[in-house]
C-alpha cells in the first residue's frame, strides 16, 4: 500500500466528489495545540464555553499540582456551528477513524453527540483516534512511520441512523468489485439470505453509476448503507490494504485474486453470514474495560491469573481484610483461604 492511497481515503479527499451520495459532514482543520491535547495522557474536558483565551489552563487541584483544563474556543464555536447546522445530532471522527472504541465511554454507549464535550470525550478515549495521529501510513511501503506533514481535521457527520444489517463493505481492484461482506459480521442478519442476489446486483448498479472511475484511486475499499431498494448511501472510503478489516474475506486471497483467470462460479463475490453458528467475535470486545480485568475475568492469560493469585496468597494474613486501613486497592477479598 502506498502513502498516497492512504490521503486519497482521507474525508476531505472524497468528500467534494461524493458529497451527493454521502451524508452531509462539516470539515474542521485542527491546530497543532489540539493535537498535543488528544495527545496527552489523562482526559481533561474543557471548563465552560467561550470564556478563556488561552489554550490550555493550569488549574490547582486539592493535591497541589497543577491540572490541565483545555480550552479550545474558536474550535469550540466552530462545533456548535456544525452541530447546530446538521440538526443536533453528529457522528464525530478524524481523517480517517471514528473513536468507535470508545463509545462504551459515552453516555448510551453510541458515537452520537450533541455538544462539544461529547466529542472531546470520544476522541481522547479512542486508540483508533490515537493510529489515525501516530502511525496513519504504518502498513505504508513508500514512507517512514508517523503523521509527518498531514493535516488533520475534525470531521462531524450529520446523525443517521444506520441498520447495521444491510450496511456493507465493497472491495475494488482496477474500478471493479471483487468482493462484497456484510458490514457489520458479527451477527446473522435472517432477512439478508433471501434478498442476497438483489443486493448484489444493486451494488454492482451503484458502483457503476457512482464509483467507478471517479475515485482517486483504481484500488480501494468503501461502505455503503442499503436504506431502501435501490436506495444507497456511501458511508466512507479506505484504503485496499491490511490496515482496512477485510471482514468475510482475508486479505490473501483478495490480494491473489487475478479476476482474470478466477472462474466466477469458485469466486464468491457477496458473502454475508449464512447462519448464527458462522458468526464472530466482535473487533470491540477488548475496548471495553481494562485489560488487566478482562485477563482476570475470563482467564483469557491462564498465567497472568496464576501470578495474581500467587502474589495474593503470599500476602502475610496479618489483618482483617474489613480492618484494613493500607492501600488495598489491588487485592481481593478472599474468604475461606487456607492456611499455609
Ligand atoms: N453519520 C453517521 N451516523 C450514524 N452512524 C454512522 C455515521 N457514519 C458512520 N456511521 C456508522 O459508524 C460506522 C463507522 O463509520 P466510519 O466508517 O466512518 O468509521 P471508521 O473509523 O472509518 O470505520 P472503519 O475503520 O471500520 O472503516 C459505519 O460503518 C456506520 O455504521
Ligand atoms: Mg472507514
Amino acid at each position: 500500500m502506498k502513502k498516497q492511497q492512504v490521503l486519497d481515503c482521507s474525508f476531505s479527499s472524497w468528500y467534494p466528489i461524493f458529497k451527493h451520495i454521502t451524508i452531509d459532514s462539516h470539515v474542521i482543520p485542527l491546530s497543532k495545540d489540539f493535537l498535543e491535547y488528544l495527545d496527552a495522557d489523562g482526559i481533561y474536558l474543557p471548563a465552560s464555553p467561550n470564556d478563556e483565551p488561552s489554550n490550555i489552563i493550569e488549574e490547582e487541584e486539592e493535591d497541589g499540582n497543577p491540572s490541565k483544563i483545555p480550552s479550545f474556543p474558536g474550535l469550540e464555536e466552530s462545533i456548535r456551528a456544525a452541530i447546530q447546522d446538521l440538526g443536533g445530532r453528529v457522528f464525530p471522527k478524524l481523517n480517517w477513524s471514528a473513536p468507535r472504541d470508545a463509545s462504551w465511554i459515552a453516555c448510551g454507549n453510541t458515537l452520537q453527540c450533541t455538544c462539544v464535550n461529547d466529542i472531546f470525550l470520544l476522541l481522547k478515549s479512542s486508540d483508533f483516534i490515537t493510529h489515525d495521529l501516530t502511525e496513519p501510513f504504518k502498513h505504508c511501503t513508500d514512507c517512514e512511520q508517523g503523521p509527518q506533514d498531514t493535516q488533520y481535521e475534525l470531521v462531524l457527520r450529520r446523525w443517521c441512523d444506520i441498520s447495521e444489517a444491510t450496511e456493507f463493505r465493497v472491495f475494488v481492484k482496477n474500478d471493479d468489485i471483487i468482493g462484497i461482506s456484510q458490514r457489520d459480521h458479527t451477527n446473522y442478519f435472517p432477512d439478508l439470505g433471501p434478498s442476497a442476489e438483489q443486493i448484489h446486483e444493486e451494488i454492482e448498479d451503484f458502483h457503476d453509476r457512482h464509483i467507478a472511475g471517479n475515485f482517486l484511486d483504481h484500488d480501494y475499499v468503501y461502505d455503503v448503507y442499503r436504506q431502501d431498494k435501490r436506495k444507497f448511501l456511501l458511508i466512507d472510503f479506505n484504503p485496499f490494504g491490511e490496515t482496512t478489516d477485510s471482514l468475510l474475506f482475508s486479505w490473501a486471497e483478495l490480494n491473489d485474486l487475478d479476476v482474470a483467470s478466477t472462474d466466477s462460479q469458485s469466486w464468491e463475490t457477496f458473502r454475508y453470514v449464512r447462519s448464527a453458528a458462522g458468526i464472530q467475535p466482535s473487533q470491540f470486545l477488548s475496548y471495553r474495560y481494562p485489560v488487566d480485568v478482562l485477563h482476570l475475568t475470563t482467564g483469557v492469560d491462564a498465567d497472568r491469573l496464576v501470578d495474581f493469585l500467587r502474589t495474593e496468597m503470599q500476602k502475610p494474613y496479618q489483618q482483617e481484610p474489613t480492618t484494613s486501613t493500607q492501600d488495598d486497592s489491588n487485592s481481593v477479598q478472599f474468604e475461606d483461604l487456607p492456611e499455609k
